[in-house]
């Protein structure tokens, strides 16, 4: 309900691609909670969007491209769709599919994100040439027939119109719009046919990197002006040229990888910035004017000997002479060691950077902020504050292909929020797996994993009884409902969430909150529309599941159950542990036990590090993600907001980080470095975080004696002769020393070897407890209910987790061979 109107006049600025229609007339209303009731098609007949004025308004890029919908683009992501990796090629071929190279999959999952809305997309990095592959037979863009395949892209998105809200027009849409990144890794390539400005090695790859001479500096810019023209010929609306994040064209722009002397090289920076420039007038050449050029800056090398701010700003000058549509964003080589993309980056944390270079007045063309824009709040606050003129998101396209439509009709609680753990993303790009999304399974799945709302037939439907609301229930409960099941959803505690309940707590992961919001948000949505019950602080015994199971559908009958019951914390077998001193994670985190100031944590996997970090930053605040303060993030890691050192890092001695409170010895049994089994792209931050604090002291190859009665524990180091023995005088011990899975409801109907036991299915911690992996519990909850009524899905014989390990076990083996 529309409570009440304002009209606002915005004046606008000189450059027409910043207001189309020179003054632009926004209707800003004031909304009572169910704004989302607002009619769509009023919504066009003003001419802004009530909840999102500045994202919604038309972005014009002049009279030959035409004009944005609005001011979200969709950045580049790699996914491994775009590719013929070898092992999809022969995973493909192993299954006998008709045509291993086609790219129906990639038209799919684009089309989605057009349908919701999305004003531009990026494609993944695509190479111009053989040398510049990602991995062995990964995407590449240089002949007729590679062009060809792409197609099938091009058409999906053109097919699709994107409402905008247009001054002359009500009802207005635009097409879909998509461009192809072109990205030629250099030094980052992970095959043996690396080249780069100098003969360099990366630290991330374990190819060096030949010399390129300067004829071929010459023919692989051809290359890239010939990718751009066949990307134009496929029916791309423009490329992305990638500059930033420390490859190829970012490795010629500093003397820390370009060490050449000829026209591409040397101490002056307009040599070294001319293969980006070469590149952009060779494409605009080929390419006429109604094609988009997006360029990827790096504006923020945070390596050191980085681009200085002074050189960034030249090279954004002369990239828009050179004919050069949008700047984008870059931020951070891959090699740095700051984190810029995992969840602990605050929202919006280097827009400061775009703004920097908007504020400057350096160039008249859109400039595009990116990295943790993952709401649309930030996005709005973003443009208002005239720090960009557009907004990439990458990663909140994967949790959430609607999140533009949403926001759009001020649905922003039905958004499924990306929380920025790469877990599924870009580690699953890492080993060559097809990217996916731990809240969202479907993403890059989407030809395999289809959720029809009320789709079951009606005379298949079930009655299912889920016990237990983790993330492996609430999926399972969300999916099955979705689709038509009529759902029962048990848990013992009062809130839904389980161990989310816990993770949104440690400092860095504030962004759990978002999942909980999200599944609580539409489990209700489902009970409102009575397919799903909630029975929250009820715990389900045996002989309630029996009697359920044998009742009419009047007194509650349940067909089937899923238990999703999760994990009990591992009690490891060392004398002393009943000290009152000793706590469990769970008392810690859940029940926010008093901690003292020196603490030994035993177990050192994803808990034992959370905990760490929680008892060195733990404040009472339970923060939201979006009350993170970025400024305390820039300072602690030595981003020199200023940018007046090179590559924006600070020097060491400059670097303020926040006081820890605790002292903390952490330990685990397993030799080596700790922290090795954490998440392949964040793992390094978590290590980090601890080691840069100077409050944390990281044991291996630790056997637990006994904890005395003062509460200290008493440990030894190595075996052997070489053994050492230790006291650690603390005020607490905390446990975090692995799960068990609580699986008791499905051993006792299996034991009684009744008629239950067929109707039980353990999914998430419950089935598997090795490391509490929320990725797989999602993935197994939806992927069961979906398959829950058919004949062949029986308990105990079911994995329901992606089938990607054969993927992944060629991809391995082939880079051993290759190393
Ligand atoms: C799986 C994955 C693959 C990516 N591949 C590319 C790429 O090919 N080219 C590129 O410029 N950036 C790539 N990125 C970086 C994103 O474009 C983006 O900068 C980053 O994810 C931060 O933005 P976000 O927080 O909106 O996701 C990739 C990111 C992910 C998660
Ligand atoms: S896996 Fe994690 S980081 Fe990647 S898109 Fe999903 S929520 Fe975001």
């Amino acid at each position: 309900m529309i409570e009440s109107a304002a009209r606002i006049i915005v004046r606008h600025h000189c450059r027409p691609w910043r207001n189309p229609a020179i003054t632009i007339t926004i209707t800003r209303r004031l909304l009572s909670s169910n704004a989302a009731a607002v009619d769509e098609n009023q919504n066009h007949s003003d001419m802004a969007n009530p909840h999102y004025p500045h994202m919604f308004a038309p972005l014009d890029l002049g009279p030959d491209i035409g004009r944005l919908p609005n001011r979200v683009l969709m950045g580049s992501m790699h996914t491994g769709l775009e590719g013929h990796s070898i092992p999809k090629l022969l995973l493909k071929f192993m299954n006998a599919e008709d045509d291993h190279t086609d790219l129906a999959e990639m038209a799919c999952y684009f089309g989605e994100r057009a349908k919701g809305g999305v004003g531009l997309m990026v494609t993944g990095g695509i190479s111009p040439n053989r040398q510049g592959w990602v991995g062995p037979f990964a995407g590449k863009l240089s002949t007729e027939t590679e062009r060809d395949r792409h197609k099938v892209v091009t058409d999906m998105v053109h097919s699709i119109r994107i409402p905008t809200y247009s001054p002359d027009s009500i009802n207005s849409t635009e097409p879909g719009r998509i461009c192809l990144q072109i990205l030629h890794t250099g030094r980052y390539a992970y095959h043996p046919f690396a080249v780069s400005a100098s003969s360099t090695k990366s630290p991330i790859s374990p190819f060096p990197a030949r010399e390129l001479s300067t004829s071929d500096v010459k023919a692989t810019i051809r290359d890239f002006a010939n990718c751009a023209v066949l990307a134009k010929e496929a029916g791309y609306d423009g490329v992305e040229i990638m500059g930033s994040e420390g490859y190829l064209i970012n490795q010629f722009m500093v003397r820390k990888t370009n060490h050449r002397s000829d026209e591409y090289g040397g101490e002056n920076f307009s040599n070294r910035m001319r293969l980006a420039l070469d590149i952009v007038k060779e494409t605009r050449n080929a390419c006429g004017l109604d094609f988009i050029i997006i360029f990827r800056l790096s504006m923020l090398d945070l390596v050191k000997d980085g681009s200085s701010w002074e050189e960034i700003k030249a090279l954004a000058q002369a990239l828009e002479d050179a004919g050069v549509t949008i700047i984008n964003t870059g931020i951070g080589w891959h090699e740095a060691r700051i984190p810029t993309i995992a969840t602990s980056v605050p929202r919006g944390a280097f827009s400061f950077v775009t703004k920097k270079l908007r504020d400057e007045k350096t160039v008249s063309i859109p400039l595009c902020a990116t990295n943790r824009i993952n709401a649309p709040s930030t996005i709005e606050s973003i443009l208002a504050n005239g720090s960009a003129d557009l907004i990439s998101m990458a990663r909140p396209f994967l949790a959430d292909p609607e999140i533009v439509k949403k926001s759009r009709e001020g649905r922003a609680e039905d958004i499924n929020t990306c929380i920025a753990c790469n877990q599924a993303c870009l580690d699953h790009a890492f080993i060559g797996k097809t990217a996916s999304c731990l809240v969202n399974p479907r993403a890059c799945h989407e030809t395999e994993i289809s959720i029809e709302p009320d789709s079951v037939p009606l005379d298949e439907r079930l009655h299912i009884g889920v016990v237990g609301s983790g993330p492996a229930g609430m999926a399972f409960a969300h999916t099955a409902a979705t689709i038509g099941h009529h759902v029962t959803l048990f848990d013992k505690s009062d809130e839904i969430g389980g161990q989310f309940n816990m993770a949104k707590r440690i400092p860095g992961k504030e962004e759990f909150h978002e999942t909980i919001r999200y599944f609580t948000g539409q489990l209700e949505k489902l009970r409102n529309a009575g397919k799903l019950d909630m029975q929250l602080g009820t715990e389900i015994s045996h002989s309630e599941m029996e009697r359920r199971s044998n009742a009419d559908v009047g007194d509650g009958r349940i067909d089937k159950w899923i238990i999703a019951t999760g994990v009990d914390p591992r009690v490891p077998n060392i004398p002393g542990l009943d000290h009152p001193n000793v706590l469990s994670y769970i008392d810690v985190l859940r029940h926010k036990a008093k901690v003292g100031r020196k603490v030994a944590v035993i177990g050192a996997g994803g808990i034992g590090f959370d905990v760490s970090e929680y008892l060195l930053h733990y404040n009472d605040a339970d923060k939201k993600a979006d009350e993170v303060n970025v400024d305390d993030f820039l300072e602690n890691w030595g981003v020199d907001k200023a940018l007046s050192e090179r590559g924006g890092l600070l020097p060491e001695e400059d670097i303020k980080m926040t006081k820890p409170h605790r002292e903390i010895i952490l330990m685990q049994r397993k030799k080596g470095k700790l922290g090795a089994g954490l998440g392949r792209t964040t793992g390094w931050i978590h290590r980090s975080t601890l080691v840069r604090s100077n409050c944390v002291e990281m044991l291996s190859d630790v056997s637990y004696d006994e904890v005395d009665e003062r509460g200290h524990l008493h440990i030894t180091i190595g075996k052997g002769e070489k053994k050492t023995t230790r006291v650690l005088e603390v005020d607490n011990i905390v446990l975090c020393a692995g799960q068990i899975s609580k699986r008791e409801l499905e051993e006792v109907a299996v034991k009684s070897g009744g008629d239950l036991a067929k109707k039980v299915f353990t999914i998430g911690g419950a089935y598997e407890a090795s490391e509490l992996d929320a990725k797989r519990a999602i993935d197994m909850g939806t992927r069961l209910a979906l398959r829950i009524k058919d004949d062949d899905v029986v308990p105990g014989k079911h994995a329901f987790h992606a089938d990607v390990g054969a993927e992944e076990i060629l991809y391995k083996t082939m880079m051993k061979v290759m190393r």
